[in-house]
């Protein structure tokens, strides 16, 4: 089977095994391990930032930065598809008390004016008071695309100047840095908070790290703590996360070529399912909305012929390209979906 559902289903490699166990550990909850210690204080250098958080999932890192910035009843923008609005399951409701409004944008593309168009701050007694704005980068559903750091920059003076933080879901921001050139430094200057991610793209089984200033990672400590997200000897964890910055950030450029080599032999047969150009990353969103079968039907006759994807909604079948994947699988998954896409569209 090639399995192109996600960039999560990678497994750990013998090396990145091997420095899982050597590493050294000790109670994290008493702030003893030597392992979650270095990479929180690796992994908030490489961001600029003060200090960061070792978390087991990107989602908790997203909830715990929301909370330091929203307070409940208060309002967080979001983008229609992110994954703070979309994937985590009303969890900025259900744990903080945060409601969300959503700004539609096409490929999940930021553009400055659509977040600050619909951003009220300090809306008194009537009005939900908005207080941050999350952005996503890359964005999942909306390809794998890049935001244009201009942009972000220009959300960042003009949200600032009225008051409203900004969160960077940045669970693949390895791959924004990679295909874009932009220093992580950059990202960090612009953001107040920002979760990133080990577990996508970079191989890690597990871990993500909330970065931000010392005083909101303090806040967040208690209260990942408070969620039952304390966690003990887990510098076996950390071992992997410093395994995969190594070793794994440079080599993304191979998963975004061999992805755009997916999105052109697709274009080749069914040239609306994509247009290669927008493959900025990992990521090769199909729109099947022209063919005679859905998105399910296509995952299930995709399955048949060896080949794992997602299907995302009615017409939306998603393909990501990782690390276990190399440039034969990538040939055959390409043949296997010429052929798919043969029957569905063409024949
Ligand atoms: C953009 C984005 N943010 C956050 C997450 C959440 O990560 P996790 O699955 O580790 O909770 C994901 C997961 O796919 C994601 O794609």
């Amino acid at each position: 089977m090639i399995d192109l559902r996600s960039d999560t289903v990678t497994k750990p490699s013998a090396a990145m095994r091997e420095a899982m166990a050597a590493a050294p550990v000790g109670d994290d909850v008493y702030g003893d391990d030597p392992t979650v210690n270095s990479l929180e204080e690796r992994v908030a250098n490489l961001f600029g930032m003060e200090a960061a958080l070792f978390t087991p999932t990107g989602s908790l890192a997203n909830q715990l930065a929301i909370r330091m910035l929203v307070a409940p009843g208060e309002e967080l923008l979001c983008e229609t598809t992110s994954h703070i609005a979309r994937a985590e399951l009303g969890a900025a409701a259900v744990f903080s008390g945060i409601t969300t409004r959503t700004w539609p944008s096409k490929r999940g593309l930021l553009r400055a004016e659509d977040p600050l168009a619909i951003a009220h701050p300090n809306a008194g007694p009537y009005l939900v008071s908005t207080t941050a704005i999350a952005i996503e980068n890359t964005h999942n559903f909306g390809g794998g695309t890049v935001q244009s750091i201009n942009e972000i920059t220009r959300l960042r003076s003009e949200s600032q100047a009225m008051g409203i933080a900004l969160h960077l879901d940045g669970a693949r921001i390895w791959n924004a840095h990679v295909a874009s050139g932009v220093p992580l430094k950059n990202f960090g200057a612009k953001v107040d908070t920002l979760s990133v991610c080990l577990s996508k793209g970079l191989g890690a089984p597990v871990g993500s790290l909330m970065i931000s200033t010392k005083e909101r990672i303090a806040r967040a400590r208690v209260w990942r703590k408070r969620y039952g997200g304390g966690m003990r000897q887990i510098g076996i964890l950390a071992a992997a996360g410093h395994y995969a910055l190594d070793h794994n950030i440079t080599r993304l450029a191979q998963d975004h070529h061999r992805a755009k080599e997916i999105a052109t032999a697709c274009h080749a047969i069914a040239p609306s399912t994509i247009d290669p150009a927008t493959v900025d990353t990992n990521i090769v969103a199909l729109d099947i909305s022209g063919s005679k079968i859905s998105a399910a039907q296509f995952a299930t006759q995709a399955k048949e012929k060896g080949l794992l994807l997602s299907a995302l909604g009615p017409h939306f079948v998603r393909l990501v390209t990782h690390l276990d994947i190399d440039d034969r699988q990538t040939e055959e998954a390409s043949a296997i979906l010429t052929e798919l896409l043969q029957s569905a569209f063409v024949a």
